[in-house]
């Protein structure tokens, strides 16, 4: 696996301490408030286990799949619900937990669908941004790390579904 890398963009030790303070500043935001956490499967779900474990108020979770780059390091800009919440969201604050926004194509979609449900806030918190390659313009209320315009791997980010494994966020070689 470590061969296929070409360096470490974020340690373990980065993360955390990210993660730690984007809990924080939830657990303030959301207070008294019905909060539903949606995670976008696959690549956000180790993020999204270090992240409610740094939130110290009441919590659900939900879980939606869209397909986005499959094998391809390039976007498709075609967004499919690949699997959909188990529950309504008429009426409760949602946070969108996202790995990474890159042409903003995949979320801004979610975001749309998930309003029109009726729920009464959708905000988004992804772990990393890569402002260059955006698209539509979104308002991201909570954000790890802006990264460069390379493709990452690790912390539960993959390519061809490999390297979620890794610790840290890598820089993949260019094969
Ligand atoms: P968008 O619709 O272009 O914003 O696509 C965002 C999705 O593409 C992310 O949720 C990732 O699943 C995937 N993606 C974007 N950049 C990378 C990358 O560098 N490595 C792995 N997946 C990526
Ligand atoms: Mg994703």
């Amino acid at each position: 696996m470590k061969k296929d890398i070409k360096s470490v963009l974020l340690s373990e030790e980065e993360i955390k301490k990210k993660v730690e303070e984007l809990g924080k500043q939830i657990s303030n935001d959301y207070r008294g408030k019905e909060l539903i956490i949606i995670g976008v499967l696959k690549g956000a779900f180790v993020f999204m286990s270090d992240l409610i474990r740094n939130i110290d108020i009441p919590v659900k979770v939900d879980f939606m799949a869209v397909s986005s780059y499959g094998a391809s390091t390039k976007s498709s800009g075609v967004v499919r619900i690949l699997k959909d919440l188990d529950r309504q969201v008429g009426g409760k604050d949602l946070l969108i937990v996202e790995d990474i926004i890159d042409t903003g194509l995949t979320l801004s979609y979610l975001v749309n669908n998930l309003e029109s449900r009726g729920a009464n806030s959708v905000a988004i918190c992804t772990l990393l941004d890569k402002p260059e390659r955006r698209e539509i313009k979104m308002n991201l209320r909570y954000k790890g790390f802006d990264i460069p315009d390379e493709f990452v791997v690790g912390y539960g980010i993959d390519y061809a579904e490999k390297y979620r494994n890794l610790r840290e966020i890598c820089i993949l070689k260019a094969e």
